[in-house]
């Protein structure tokens, strides 16, 4: 059912990462993985505005100096071809030509790049603030984000919601290899290195989604490591966190039920843990690979940013995930259809 959807999504994607090559190399903006282009430089936080003004100083310099010299050549090649009938051929510098040379070659670059290491200082002297009003930790996976808010107590993945413009640190951290965290339109790019834990401060001056990515090559699934950030009004945010806070929905209809029999016995509660279902039966301690799915149903996409979270893609996935995602640790399911229907059942009532 869902065997050309994750082509044309691949297709999409593809076609998406050779026009954000041109539009890098234009220097304009910056492509995010799906869904429309993500442009750098249309800053939505205090760390991206510091960013996008650098990016400026440095664009404009760049093109003045660009300008300055192709000016000068043609002057010069003007000049020589008025000046060919009289030319004898080379001649010694005279004390204009060094004093060209000096203004040119020495002051010049000195006073461009003084220029740029003060903007710079004064960027990176206004990344590095204080402490946030909110901590989250977030730890990179082949090919998901998880997100744990520690002190209330949430675990999410790939969506990371937070309250319009109060600063949150995002403490980054990998599970396997090196990561990168990027959301263009908050903050640079910052690593999540293995045994190592790196900070960043980011804040949305309003609400809206901003897609993230991966900014760090990790492996086969590298471009499909997509991420959300959702920047809330503090009422919105607040009762998402009493929402996330609860543990799972019991579901009260039967094919739901029959479908929480199924997550258990197909073998889904080895790596995925939902809060508030007692799974005491199996043992399923030694092993957390995959996202926790206790609020799965109220997360927009699936395997992390690629597709709509509906109940046809989830099908797909569920029965077979390598195809959509090749290289994705989760495998495919043998599940029968009753049971399918069952267990789609069951995970919608994860709100
Ligand atoms: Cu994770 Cu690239």
């Amino acid at each position: 059912m869902t065997k050309t959807r994750p082509l044309a999504w691949h297709y999409r994607i593809n076609r998406q990462r050779v026009s954000t090559g041109l539009l890098m190399i234009a220097g304009l903006l910056i492509a995010g993985c799906s869904g429309t282009p993500v442009n750098m430089l249309d800053a939505r936080g205090p760390a991206a505005a510091s960013i996008a003004e650098l990016w400026w100083v440095m664009f404009i310099l760049g093109a003045a100096v660009f300008l300055l010299v192709v000016g000068i050549v043609l002057a010069i090649v003007l000049k020589r071809r008025s000046q060919a009938d009289t030319d004898t051929g080379l001649q010694r510098p005279d004390g204009r030509d060094t004093r060209w040379i000096m203004i040119g070659g020495i002051v010049m670059p000195l006073i461009v790049l003084a220029v740029v290491f003060g903007f710079t200082m004064r960027s990176m002297a206004g990344l590095s603030s204080d402490e946030g009003e909110l901590t989250i930790e977030v730890i990179g996976r082949r090919w998901w984000w998880e997100v744990n808010y520690r002190d209330l107590g949430i675990t999410t993945a790939n969506q990371i919601h937070i309250p319009v413009g109060v600063p949150v640190d995002i403490v980054l951290q990998s599970g396997d290899v090196i990561h990168s965290f990027w959301v263009p339109q908050l903050h640079g790019k910052m690593d999540a290195i293995p045994g190592r834990v790196n900070r960043l401060q980011i804040q949305a001056d309003e609400a809206g989604e901003y897609r993230g990515e991966c900014g760090e090559f990790c492996g086969i699934q590298h471009t499909h490591m997509g991420f959300v950030v959702v920047a809330q009004s503090a009422e919105a945010f607040d009762s998402w966190v009493a929402s996330e806070q609860q543990p799972a929905a019991q579901p009260d209809d039967l094919l739901a039920v029959r479908g929480q029999e199924v997550f258990a016995s197909a073998g889904c509660v080895y790596c995925h843990t939902i809060r508030g279902v007692d799974f005491s039966s199996i043992d399923a301690s030694a092993v957390d690979l995959g996202p926790d799915l206790t609020h799965f149903a109220s997360r927009l996409t699936l395997g992390a940013g690629i597709l709509p979270n509906n109940r046809g893609n989830l099908s797909g996935w569920i029965a077979n995930p390598q195809h959509i995602k090749p290289g994705v640790l989760m495998p495919a399911s043998a599940l029968s259809g009753d049971d399918l229907q069952a267990l789609l059942a069951y995970l919608e009532t994860l709100h």
